[in-house]
């Protein structure tokens, strides 16, 4: 069950927006999500009291982005746990809510294994639900963790590539505190940079269909007073082909075993730009994304959303007469258009300059430096 109440905190903080936290109210545990489908127009927070709401909160985009995704189904399954529901049923239906971003199930996973270990050593349902909460903390503290450094190793590799400083960054979707336990994965390099003072600009893709960059990223780089200039995903080309940009940065929702870069529709566009145009195209991600057991991009998953989302927009539009309304969303196209809608494209390896994590900056790309790398971490 999802309830729903207006954030009361401290909105002057630049980038610390609780993207979701543990309750314990009198009524019982909670996990509480700012609903990212409301931004940036309210800070609204979703209450979910069970599996199912945050099902449906992940599906419906309100909670979203890899590394927020896997810290969000660890949590699921503890609030199933701790609210005595069946542990193995949630952790089943929230690996698959959404197909793409691997943290998603590897983060259920963690706390599923948790709580058997915790029932195997001979704990009873408290214990183990205890177990599973602590595990979901944990992968919160760590995320913000690999988020920190990967921000110190995305800055120092800009400066190496980059010398001069100035940088003129590309980002697609959104990849700050809005999807992670810290900063975020590419935007917490941007804003390391801006606050070294070596960021002269961050061109925000606006991400269509669901405006991730527009009302996310825009919402995020004005909280931490970001020079940002907000364009259309088709006029990242001409943005090139005009010089203004020194290099993009990218998070990702799936790295396979060599080196191919799930993320955001429209990602794979801005890496053969950056390769036409000899700008370096850099992956931000924890290790946690990368899926040793994904072998290429040819076997990812990538989900199919809606059509709706497509032929309707999330921003007020001058309605087409005729046209019918399925998302709640202003329609632009004419009655039964079909509409192709893949959330995410693959970039392969070939195409990436580097690869920045926690652990270390893989480039070039190889499977096998992009093992060494993973290896260095602590995989569960
Ligand atoms: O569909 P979304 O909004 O969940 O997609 C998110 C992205 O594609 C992000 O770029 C990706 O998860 C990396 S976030 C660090």
């Amino acid at each position: 069950m999802a309830d729903q109440y207006a954030y009361s905190g401290d909105d002057k903080r630049p980038t610390e927006i609780p993207a979701i936290r543990w309750e314990e109210p009198p009524e019982g545990p909670v996990l509480v999500l700012l609903d990212q489908t409301r931004l940036p127009a309210e800070e609204v927070e979703l209450v979910c009291t069970d599996a199912p709401a945050l099902v449906e909160a992940i599906r419906s985009l309100a909670v979203r982005g890899a590394p927020l995704l896997g810290i969000a189904g660890a949590y699921g399954v503890a609030l199933a746990a701790v609210r005595g529901f069946d542990v193995d049923e949630a952790a089943a239906a929230l690996a698959s809510a959404r197909p793409t971003a691997v943290n998603l199930a590897l983060g259920v996973r963690r706390a599923q294994s948790a709580h058997e270990a915790a029932l195997a050593k001979g704990g009873d349902v408290r214990q183990a639900a205890s177990a599973a909460l602590a595990a979901a903390r944990q992968l919160h503290r760590e995320d913000a963790e690999a988020s920190a450094r990967m921000a110190e190793h995305g800055l120092a590799l800009l400066d190496e590539l980059l010398p001069g400083g100035g940088h003129r960054i590309l980002t697609h979707c959104n990849t700050g505190s809005l999807v992670s336990g810290g900063e975020g994965t590419a935007f917490a390099v941007g804003l390391a940079a801006h606050r070294a003072g070596r960021l002269r600009r961050l061109w925000v893709d606006e991400t269509r269909p669901l405006l991730q960059g527009a009302r996310l990223t825009a919402y995020e780089a004005a909280r931490s007073g970001l020079a940002y200039t907000l364009l259309t995903d088709n006029a990242a080309g001409s943005l090139f082909a005009a010089g203004e940009v020194d290099a993009v940065l990218i998070g990702a929702d799936r790295i396979t075993a060599d080196g191919s870069v799930a993320n955001k529709v429209g990602s794979y566009p801005l890496a053969v730009l950056a390769r036409y145009h000899h700008v370096p195209f850099i992956v931000v991600a924890p290790v946690t994304t990368v899926d040793p057991d994904t072998p290429d991009g040819a076997s990812i998953e990538v989900e199919q959303r809606p059509g709706h989302e497509v032929t309707e927009v999330v921003a007020p539009q001058v309605p087409v007469a005729g046209a019918q309304e399925a998302g709640g969303g202003i329609p632009v196209a004419p009655l039964g258009t079909q509409a192709y809608n893949p959330a995410f494209d693959v970039t392969p390896p070939e195409l990436v300059t580097a690869i920045v994590t926690e652990e270390g900056v893989v480039s070039p790309v190889t499977a096998e430096a992009l093992a060494e790398v993973c290896a260095r971490s602590r995989r569960v």
